[in-house]
């Protein structure tokens, strides 16, 4: 039932098709987890269909390997009135040894539409932080939000410069 579902968990193990020439997951395949779970908790959450509208603050912090359990944790951190920020993290668990560490982590920004062909934003339940660690990562939201918006209009010129 939309607005009840506040985290999407994923996990699966990380199989040879997922590495690179290095033997480890491809960044790339790390960032495909990251937008397939925020996308599943954005639409769980609107009961719309929903576009990534951003991704900010990424960070690949250590490597996943072969046959790691991997976790993909989308939690739900801010929502405006169209837009559902979430918190996205890869945790990688070697299985041997029990210890799972932070592999990938970023805030992602989906926004619902009100049909997917052409759709216009639309309303969606609004969340409400409940204790400290959600206070505390809603103000990361609005911060890397506020953070964002500064730097259009360098992006902008770069690219209106550069005909990107
Ligand atoms: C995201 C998108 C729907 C926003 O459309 P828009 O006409 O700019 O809509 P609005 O200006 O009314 O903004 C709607 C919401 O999107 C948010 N938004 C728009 N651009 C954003 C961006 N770059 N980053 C974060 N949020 C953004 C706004 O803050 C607003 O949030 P709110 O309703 O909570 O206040 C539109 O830019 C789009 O379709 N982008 C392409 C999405 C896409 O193809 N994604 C990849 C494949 S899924």
């Amino acid at each position: 039932m939309p607005g009840t579902q506040r985290e999407v968990n994923f996990r699966f193990l990380a199989q040879p098709t997922d590495v690179n020439f290095g033997g480890k997951v491809h960044g790339g395949m790390a960032m495909k987890w990251l937008d397939q779970a925020g996308y599943a908790c954005a639409v769980g959450w609107s009961g719309a269909y929903c576009v990534t509208a951003s991704v900010s603050g990424i960070q690949f912090l250590g490597p996943i390997l072969i046959g790691d359990l991997v976790t993909v944790r989308a939690r739900l951190i801010h929502t405006g009135t169209s837009s559902m920020h979430l918190a996205v993290d890869v945790l990688a668990r070697d299985l041997r040894s029990g210890d799972e560490r932070l592999a990938t982590s970023c805030v992602m920004v989906f926004v619902a539409l009100d049909r997917p062909d052409g759709g216009r934003p639309t309303p969606v339940p609004s969340w409400v932080p409940k204790g400290e660690d959600d206070l505390r990562l809603q103000e990361y939201a609005l911060k890397l939000m506020e953070m964002s918006r500064a730097m259009e209009p360098l992006v902008t010129a770069i690219r209106q410069k550069s005909a990107i």
